[in-house]
């Protein structure tokens, strides 16, 4: 196991935070209020996203009826995690998180626990540099030959070149059968707060996050069919009913979208 950094600040522990969690340091609050002061809305996207997640889960094992997922970045466990929400759909369903955070695996192990005797939750502790090592692992419990859905929810932008994010995901994807789906968000570009804070991150000596244009998020959907309402900021895919107003767009984009 990797040692656990408590002078550095890391992704999965600030995301914590901004989600409103306890399972960070003052080093990553002090990284996250700096981005905060920049960009307040990066709060209501972490939580927001959280939500995304949910209807897309939800989605996919009711509607879509797949019930093996792959979320790859899996974060912190948190109120609703991917098996949570597709169990209750699907008890059958089958999940594999992974992620490279020391922390989130110590955490992982204690709480990624089935909520069904008929599903299956796995952790896998490794990279997303080496997709090839995370299918041979989710091998163990998933089925290649039945559809999966492969997430990659907010965590592409730690990798340095767009092109190598797209590899990635393409490397994963590849291992798929038609009829699996993919599932991602990016933080987007479009105002210059975001850009901003984005910048201003890099000093933090965390690992910096490379925002996407909107139509790099849709990129990464390229040879798939897009699901209904397409590539849109995260808190506009199939929102619940809002009871005054409108739904303000933020700064994140998210899709679903089904290998044909
Ligand atoms: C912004 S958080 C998103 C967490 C979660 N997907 C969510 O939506 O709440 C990014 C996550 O990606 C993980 N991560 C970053 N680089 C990684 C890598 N190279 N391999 C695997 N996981 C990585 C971090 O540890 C962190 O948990």
């Amino acid at each position: 196991m990797d040692k656990i950094r408590y002078d550095v600040p890391q992704s999965a522990r600030i995301w914590n935070y901004w989600q409103g969690g306890k399972d960070n340091y003052p080093v990553d609050r002090a990284a996250g209020d700096a981005w905060i002061a920049i960009q307040p809305e990066i709060a209501a996207i972490a939580k927001q996203s959280r939500q995304f997640l949910m209807r897309a889960v939800r989605y996919l094992a009711a509607e879509a009826g797949v019930h093996q997922f792959l979320d790859i970045g899996t974060g912190f466990p948190t109120l609703q995690n991917t098996h949570e929400v597709a169990q209750a759909v699907a008890p059958e369903s089958k999940v594999v998180y992974v992620d490279n955070d020391p922390l989130v695996l110590a955490h992982a192990r204690a709480l990624l626990v089935n909520t069904t005797d008929e599903g299956v939750t796995a952790y896998i502790d490794a990279d997303y540099h080496d997709p090839d090592l995370i299918v041979s692992d989710a091998r163990n419990v998933l089925n290649f030959t039945q559809p999966i859905a492969v997430m990659f929810m907010g965590v592409l932008g730690h990798v340095a070149d767009y092109n190598e994010a797209r590899a990635i995901v393409s490397r994963v994807f590849a291992a798929t059968p038609s009829g699996s789906y993919l599932a991602l968000w990016e933080n987007t570009d479009l105002t210059e707060t975001a850009r901003a804070a984005a910048a201003e991150y890099v000093k933090s000596g965390a690992i910096p996050y490379r925002l996407c244009t909107p139509a790099q998020v849709g990129g990464f959907f390229e040879d798939l069919q897009l699901v209904e309402p397409g590539s849109v900021p995260l808190n506009q895919w199939r929102p619940g009913p809002v009871e005054v107003g409108a739904i303000e767009p933020l700064d994140a984009y998210a899709a679903v979208g089904r290998k044909p």
